[in-house]
């Protein structure tokens, strides 16, 4: 139902569900002064795009704006320590200074950067996901994790500090535009930058004394280079984290929402993969994580009738632009089928945002190797997705809990990692569940012979290799089999086989071992075998 009047921002209500109030802003009032918010909305595309190419008129120096646009005088001196660290990052800085912020940072994200760090995401995929409960919360379980960790990877850091990274940056962006939620106030806001300022402040000191090729040697490095100092270096390092955690993981979890909204949607893009990459970016589009950026006036501007004041705040919100009808057709549909993706998700102009190929290339191999892995899950009935309600800024969803229904036919299969192998299969790994099986016999070479055939500590070594590659397109590792069955027609070659075996699983034997399997039988019926054993105790 369509919205009648001027939408209140202040009702929770209204952040948990904005696009009724988005679409009456669009309609009747394109330039709506919003007195809750002190700042004027913008919410057509084309004056979104306009605004923010436009950074002369536009300044992003926001901070202290923000702040003034929330609080008393008196309550002002309280985020004052937080005003001056956040307007050193580039996010709050205009022309050359702004520039330099983002150079320190462009080696790290060049297109090829990113690209390289596509085995390191997938590691972290594939380790979180086997540690997923069968019935999981996503948000807590997995997409919390993911873009954290991944971010630790940059900066080097245990993987244990990278959980704190996400708590810090809730703290912060929260209260950007002020909160309806006393748990994500300016105090703790204040903190939670002042911990992370520390946390980082100690890393450069011991990156100094022993440089890496982590983001923050590098940063350190290209700060000297320009003669930029310390604390601004430390800004933009701090302010990555702060633009990455907590956009990425909620924008994660409302591709996850897209994706399962419709029971059939999860299948058809699992039945195509090539699907995933459009699916990503409609999310985008239909539901941006980072819903609007702020603008201060740096003279007086007229649009639509209106006129707007020099010193004014205004917010670009981009997440009506980018379901705006005069823009795109059928704008509230999420259309598989959609064909321009030009959205303003990730902004435009000299903002743009820097992260955008890192985001995208953890969010394909992430859903890539979800639907893998789990080609039926769904929604749990009586378990609906929960929107946050404490921030026009950033949406995102408290809960996403899903089945992961390991069912029967929901067994995972890779006959053999070695390609000539696919037919023969003979060293091979199979996932049910949580449950991962190998067995193997004999490893082929390429021309089709067996792999050093009077060598038999070298040939099921060779065959535990293989073993190995299949565990990791399942997504797991030789740590988490449970089951290991080795063939062999002859007797006399057990003990070689044996001591491979033990020597690659850690001391153990085989959970099963056939002998004199004369003709081999037919290597799906072992699968077959083994898959309904293991189904029996899911
Ligand atoms: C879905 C996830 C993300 C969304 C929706 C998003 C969105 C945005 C938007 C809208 C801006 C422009 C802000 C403005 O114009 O005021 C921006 C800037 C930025 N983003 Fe992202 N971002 C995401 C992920 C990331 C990631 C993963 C990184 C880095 C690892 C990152 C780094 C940055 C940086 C450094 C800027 C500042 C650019 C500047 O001020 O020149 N972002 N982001």
């Amino acid at each position: 139902m369509a919205l009648q009047s001027p939408p209140d921002f202040s009702d929770p209500k209204i952040i948990r569900d904005p696009y009724r109030a988005f679409a009456w802003m669009r309609t009747h009032d394109p330039v709506h002064w919003c007195e809750h918010h002190k700042a004027w909305l913008l919410t057509r595309f084309g004056d979104v795009n306009a605004a923010q190419v436009d950074a002369k008129r536009y300044s992003s120096n926001r901070m202290r704006q923000l702040a003034d646009a929330q609080l008393s005088k008196a309550k002002r001196a309280v985020l004052e320590p937080f005003v001056e660290k956040a307007s050193r990052w580039m996010y709050s800085l205009d022309g050359k200074e702004h520039e330099a912020g983002r150079k320190v940072l462009g080696k790290a994200f060049s297109p090829s950067a990113i690209e390289a760090l596509g085995d390191a995401i997938q590691q972290i995929v594939d380790d979180q996901l086997t540690q997923l409960s069968p019935r999981p919360e996503m948000m807590v379980e997995l997409f919390n994790k993911i873009p954290a960790f991944i971010l630790a990877y940059l900066f080097h850091i245990p993987a244990e500090d990278a959980l704190k990274i996400r708590n810090w940056t809730d703290a912060i962006i929260v209260c950007m535009v002020g909160s309806t939620d006393p748990a994500y106030g300016p105090k703790q806001a204040l903190q939670a930058i002042e911990e992370m300022y520390g946390y980082f402040s100690r890393l450069i000191g011991q990156r100094r004394r022993a440089p890496g090729n982590d983001l923050v040697s590098q940063v350190i490095v290209a700060a000297d280079k320009s003669g930029m100092s310390e604390a601004d270096g430390l800004a933009q390092l701090a302010f990555v984290l702060v633009a990455a955690t907590t956009t990425s993981a909620d924008q994660l979890g409302i591709i996850l929402f897209y994706l399962l909204e419709k029971p059939t949607r999860w299948a058809q893009v699992r039945d195509d993969p090539e699907l995933i990459d459009v699916a990503i970016e409609e999310a985008l589009r239909i539901c941006p994580a980072g819903q609007l950026s702020h603008r201060v006036l740096t003279e007086d501007v007229v649009l639509h009738g209106k006129t707007m004041r020099k010193g004014e705040l205004v917010f670009l919100m981009r997440a009506a632009a980018n379901r705006d009808p005069a823009r795109f057709a059928r704008p509230d549909q999420f259309d598989l089928k959609r064909t321009k993706l030009d959205h303003l998700a990730f902004g435009r102009g000299p903002h743009f945002c820097m992260g955008r190929l890192l985001f995208k290339l953890e969010a394909k191999i992430l859903f890539t190797t979800l639907l893998r892995r789990f080609p039926h899950m769904h929604l749990i009935k009586g378990r609906p997705p929960l929107w946050r309600g404490n921030s026009l800024q950033f949406r995102g969803l408290s809960r996403i809990q899903v089945d992961l229904a390991p069912s029967a036919d929901a067994i995972t299969r890779c006959f053999s990692a070695a390609p000539w192998e696919k037919k023969g299969g003979y060293c091979r790994a199979l996932r049910a569940g949580n449950l991962i099986m190998t067995s193997g016999t004999v490893a082929f070479d390429e021309q089709g012979k067996p792999f050093a055939e009077d060598d038999v500590y070298g040939q099921t070594w060779r065959c535990l290799e293989i073993i190995e590659t299949a565990l990791k397109q399942l997504g797991t590792d030789r740590t988490r089999v449970v089951a290991t069955r080795m063939y062999t027609t002859d007797m006399e070659l057990w003990r070689k086989i044996l001591k491979a075996h033990k020597k690659f699983f850690n001391n153990c034997e085989p959970t099963t071992m056939l002998l004199c399997v004369k003709a081999l039988i037919a290597p799906q019926f072992l699968i077959e075998i083994e898959a309904q054993a293991v189904v029996g105790q899911l």
